[in-house]
């Protein structure tokens, strides 16, 4: 079942996914950038260490950390998607960042050297895995013995209206569909932080401390119709969506800039955002 999970996710993320972050790759960032920021403050990676960015999709977290860790360190970044990791590449060379290297690979299974990092970090790219506590455990292993861990995971969904309120204007003109375990992979799998603890523990860490962070999200200042587009195209909402014929897309993209509607300041839709930031350290 978990494994099945997972071979859903991986597939996703080699496939729509990754091709839907990538075209859209710069407003999502604009909308995560801040966030992403205070969980590298919070990771505190330091002049000369080595460092993992777990998911990190076009690299803008995995860049910022090798211009701290500086020449005398390095930052690897992994994902799934050889797309993203082409474009990660290449973002980074054009910055002249001669320490970030990009690497394609499933997180919790690839074949790190034992313990070589420092510190790990992701932002938004640790939520997806079928069995996280195998998934951790095997991290674990690439850290050094005092080396930490340091992720930014969304909370739960209800606690998250940027993804709510357009998925709840939609939903009701959509085919019915199962709604996802607790235990099931997705952006809002870590919302409990009951279950990170436990998943973290299982997997050996140490240390745990978990932050609620809340802010204001932009989801896209470009106006209605392509901010309905974007909603349409991530979360939840996307996965109901999935073989929805034209007619029913067109219906649901006017709910959908119906209920943004009212969070459009200055061309702008803002709506909250709830994380938690994670911090563990190797036992
Ligand atoms: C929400 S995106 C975040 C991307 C990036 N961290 C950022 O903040 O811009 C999640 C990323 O995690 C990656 N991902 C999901 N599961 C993964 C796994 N098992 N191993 C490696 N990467 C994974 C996806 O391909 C995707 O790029």
């Amino acid at each position: 079942m978990t494994k099945d999970l997972h071979a859903e996710q991986v597939a996703y993320w080699t496939g729509e996914g990754g091709e839907n972050w990538l075209a859209r790759e710069a407003r999502l960032d604009a909308m995560i950038a801040a966030l992403g920021e205070r969980g590298i403050a919070a990771a505190g990676a330091q002049p000369g260490q080595a460092v993992l960015d777990i998911g990190c999709g076009t690299g803008p977290t995995t860049r910022a950390l090798a211009r701290i860790v500086g020449p005398g360190g390095s930052v690897t970044g992994l994902d799934l998607s050889s797309a993203m990791m082409a474009e990660a590449a290449r973002r980074a060379g054009a910055e002249g960042l001669t320490n970030a290297r990009f690497v394609v690979g499933d997180a919790s299974v690839y074949p790190f050297e034992p313990g070589v990092f420092d510190l790990m970090f992701s932002r938004f790219g640790v939520m997806f895995f079928g069995d996280p506590a195998a998934a951790f455990t095997h991290l674990r292993r690439a850290l050094k013995p005092n080396g930490r861990l340091a992720f930014l995971c969304w909370r739960s969904f209800k606690e998250n209206p940027w993804a709510l309120v357009p998925f709840m204007a939609g939903v009701p003109l959509l085919p019915a569909m199962p709604r996802p375990g607790p235990d099931d992979p997705g952006p809002f799998s870590f919302g409990e932080p009951e279950r990170v603890r436990r998943i973290l523990g299982a997997a050996g860490f140490a240390d745990l401390r978990i932050e609620p962070v809340d802010t204001v999200v932009t989801l896209s200042g470009v106006g209605l119709d392509e901010t309905a587009r974007l909603a349409m195209d991530f979360g939840p909402l996307a996965r109901a969506m999935r073989d929805v014929p034209p007619e029913t897309r067109e219906k649901v993209a006017g709910a959908v800039r119906h209920a943004l509607t009212p969070h459009l300041v200055d061309g702008a839709v803002r709506l909250a955002a709830a994380c938690w930031l994670v911090r563990a350290a190797n036992a």
